[in-house]
């Protein structure tokens, strides 16, 4: 099945969240993979739009199609939320900080203050993907949506992917092995596992980015065919 008449929501780079004025916490994510996600997807579908968190300039510059700039996690779960229409295919490439700091201390924090060790307490965000799919029991004219996600993984690789998906409830997940300096996090190239609910294992070789962005659609389109 062809993604021409499908709205693409993908997804790219790394979530802040604020401590105070002047620091943050945040996840390693170049953008790169969700670039060239979204590149891909525009040659397919023009309903394309990319909601990404900060990401250097220059991989941004000159891209045609809609892009929305989000700080937080909450932010992004938002802005996800709220462009998703019957049919849209989203694909989760971010990298969201899974927790925020309990309070913002409006004026900076000065180290004079503080003793030798410094406690944050942080708070669990939500999880978008789970959102996404709770949204697509709950809301009738989203029953048709199709949800990707990545999974960065260290060790376990397999298993914990697969738990994702399962624990996500969405349809496919791709899987990188962020400890290899080759592919994952800033590299210009990626080796990704692709899963899908329905069953399928796809292993693509080490290629660039913009290489898998397009095998994944193209996985995506085939499985789009089974549901
Ligand atoms: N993700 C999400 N909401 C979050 C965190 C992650 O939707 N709050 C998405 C990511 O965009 C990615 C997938 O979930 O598509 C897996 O992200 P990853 O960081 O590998 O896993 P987590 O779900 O954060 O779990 P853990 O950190 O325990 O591995």
């Amino acid at each position: 099945m062809t993604l021409n008449n499908r709205k693409i929501i993908i997804t790219g780079g790394a979530t802040r969240e604020w401590i105070d004025p002047v620091r943050y916490i945040s996840n390693a994510s170049s953008g790169k993979m969700g670039i060239a996600l979204a590149d891909a997807a525009f040659q397919r579908s023009r309903q394309t739009v990319f909601i990404h968190g900060q990401i250097e300039n220059e991989l941004i510059r000159n891209k045609q199609y809609r892009t929305i700039l989000i700080e937080t996690t909450l932010a992004l779960m938002d802005a996800v939320l709220s462009e998703l229409a019957p049919g849209t295919i989203v694909i989760m490439a971010a990298a969201p900080v899974d927790f925020k700091p309990r309070a913002f201390s409006a004026v900076k924090i000065k180290k004079e203050d503080s003793s030798e060790e410094i406690n944050l307490s942080l708070i669990k965000n939500p999880d978008i993907l789970k959102k996404i799919s709770m949204q697509r029991i709950e809301n009738n004219s989203l029953n048709n949506i199709y949800i990707t996600g990545f999974a960065a993984e260290t060790n376990n690789l397999e298993q914990n992917a697969l738990q994702k998906l399962e624990k996500k409830g969405i349809d496919m997940i791709c899987l990188n092995d962020v400890s290899k300096s080759d592919s994952g996090f800033n590299s210009d190239n990626n080796k990704i596992t692709v899963y899908t609910k329905s069953g399928g294992k796809t292993e693509l070789p080490l290629m660039s980015k913009h290489e898998a962005a397009g095998r994944i659609l193209d996985l995506i389109e085939i499985d789009l065919e089974k549901i």
